[in-house]
């Protein structure tokens, strides 16, 4: 298999050129800068890429490499820093510039390469940074440049060695994309073998080296990326694989049963539900506060969950569904609390592992989502639009109850219903049903009704920071109410929430 290795130097978007190699279907690892020369050499890759970084070249505490990287006949592109490094490994000028270049900024192609076939001579680029390359070694030409940068990007075609200034692997860099092509098919003369079916079957084995005769238990929440992780890890081990899913009693409409089912049907492993509605239920009672809902679900969620693990008395593997974007919100330090999320598990002190395992721990969601598919993974796990770890317990404002959940439970498996049978559900990045706890006057036939109220919630968003309220066709909005008001017996009112994000959040709570 063809692979491409991203050189690590610190930048913050090295995930993302990974993402992007394997998108144009070439497979990218990531190596720390500090791997020997040897390994690389060992690992026989169709090219090197050199992040970006947050540091000055001139600074020798800065991540640096051997110069004899670029001797090796293995192309390399540097990115950014990784591109100064090439000028200052190389014999070229690095300087720090006055001014920071930040930003869009547009580029000139000078000078016929294999790097820019078919990107226009001009073109927006993305830039940040502060040192820049005043004179390009020799042997290199200068092959782009930009108002304030001299040497934007510059190669020495010979020995295939390329470097541009700034970053191809953001959206903002208009041609960015066409550039790592041509990296990848002009310069290293990659074939493009890599498929999804390429990784599972790599990571089974990696899984199962690691396993080997041990076990791994793995908390299974019913979502995308902890069941794409069991179906991998079903796959890699079989029986060696305990899921313990428990059921908190505040998932959707028959749910959990269709989770036990899926796993228990489709895959081999041995499969634990722990149905605890009730233990959570009783610790909510007369709790109003959304912190403290959620404060209170999360501790329960910890106690019975790692209970059941202390019962299986297992000295075997840890594994979890983390992806890649939860390991950059893990690392990310303390954000203002807006609301808690919850990506990885935390753990407690007496319960002792061989290992943490994550086996998607690269991959974006996207990505997850099609190694799911093609694990045979049912389409309505694989596609499920994100869910809170609170489940419906941050859709029912104030105190929940039993009674409060089941009319919840309804009254969104009938937009869920609704919505799927109109083609509408996969447009939506997120909808479901909110339970105000507003009880508002109606009428039925000749009776005055005091009954609850439901909203709607239907988002537009790419990445959830923002949203915008979807513009639902008026038909299926009233479908959906008229079956809400006549199929649940004590909702006589429902509302659709037309609020975008800021200010509102897609939850209520
Ligand atoms: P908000 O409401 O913050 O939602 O605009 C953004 C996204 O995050 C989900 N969300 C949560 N997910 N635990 C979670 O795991 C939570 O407490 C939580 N609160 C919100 C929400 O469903 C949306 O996708």
């Amino acid at each position: 298999m063809e692979k491409i290795l991203v050189l690590d130097f610190g930048g913050q978007y090295n995930q993302l050129i990974a993402r992007r190699v394997r998108d144009h279907r070439v497979f990218a690892e990531i190596l720390p800068y500090t791997t020997p020369l040897e390994t690389i050499r060992a690992n026989k890759y169709k090219g090197i890429i050199f992040t970006g970084g947050p540091n000055s070249v001139f600074d020798m505490a800065s991540p640096h490499y051997s110069k004899d990287i670029l001797s090796l006949g293995i192309p390399v592109l540097g990115i950014c820093y990784g591109c100064q490094l090439i000028a200052w490994m190389a014999g070229g000028t690095v300087k720090t510039a006055p001014v920071s270049e930040y930003g869009k900024i547009e580029l000139t192609v000078k000078q016929p390469s294999p790097l820019f076939e078919n990107i226009p001579e001009k073109s927006v680029v993305w830039m940040s940074h502060t040192d820049y390359i005043a004179a390009a070694p020799e042997g290199y030409e200068v092959v782009a440049t930009t108002p304030d940068c001299p040497c934007a990007a510059m190669q020495n075609e010979k020995k295939g060695i390329y470097a541009v200034q700034f970053h191809p692997e953001v959206t903002h860099s208009e041609y960015g994309n066409q550039l790592l092509y041509n990296f990848l098919y002009a310069v290293c003369g990659c074939k493009g073998d890599w498929v999804m079916d390429s990784f599972i079957e790599d990571t089974v084995a990696k899984l199962r080296r690691q396993i080997g005769d041990k076990n791994v238990i793995l908390g299974l929440s019913g979502g995308v990326d902890s069941s794409v992780a069991a179906a991998l890890l079903s796959r890699a081990v079989g029986k060696q694989l305990t899921c313990v899913f428990l059921d908190q009693g505040l998932m959707r409409k028959d749910e959990g049963d269709f989770v036990e089912n899926t796993f228990t049907t489709l895959f081999d492993m041995n499969f634990i539900r722990v149905n605890c509605g009730e233990q959570f239920l009783t610790a909510l009672k007369g709790v109003t506060d959304p912190e403290e809902k959620r404060h209170i679900i999360g501790t329960e969620f910890f106690n019975a969950f790692w209970n059941e693990i202390r019962k299986q008395n297992d000295k075997g593997y840890f594994a979890q569904g983390t992806i890649y974007p939860d390991c950059i919100e893990s690392g990310k330090g303390d954000a203002d609390t807006i609301k808690t999320h919850h990506n990885r598990v935390k753990m407690p002190d007496d319960v002792e592992f061989l290992g943490i395992i994550e086996p998607l721990a690269d991959l974006f969601k996207d990505e997850v989502r099609r190694v799911g598919e093609r694990l045979g993974i049912p389409k309505e796990l694989v596609w499920r639009q994100p869910f809170p770890g609170p489940g419906l317990g941050v859709r029912i404002i104030g105190e929940i109850t039993a009674e409060k959940i089941k009319t919840l439970q309804e009254a969104d498996a009938i937009l869920r219903d609704e919505m799927a049978k109109n083609g509408y559900e996969r447009n939506l990045a997120q909808f479901f049903c909110v339970l105000p706890g507003v009880k508002t006057v109606g009428v039925m036939g000749d009776h005055r009704t005091y009954e609850q109220l439901i909203a709607i919630r239907a988002v537009t968003t790419d990445d959830f920071m923002t949203a915008d309220w979807a513009r639902i066709p008026y038909d299926i909005l009233a479908k959906v109410s008229n079956r809400i008001t006549n199929e649940c017996p004590n909702v006589n009112r429902v509302v659709y929430d037309i609020t975008s994000k800021p200010p509102g959040t897609v939850e209520w709570e």
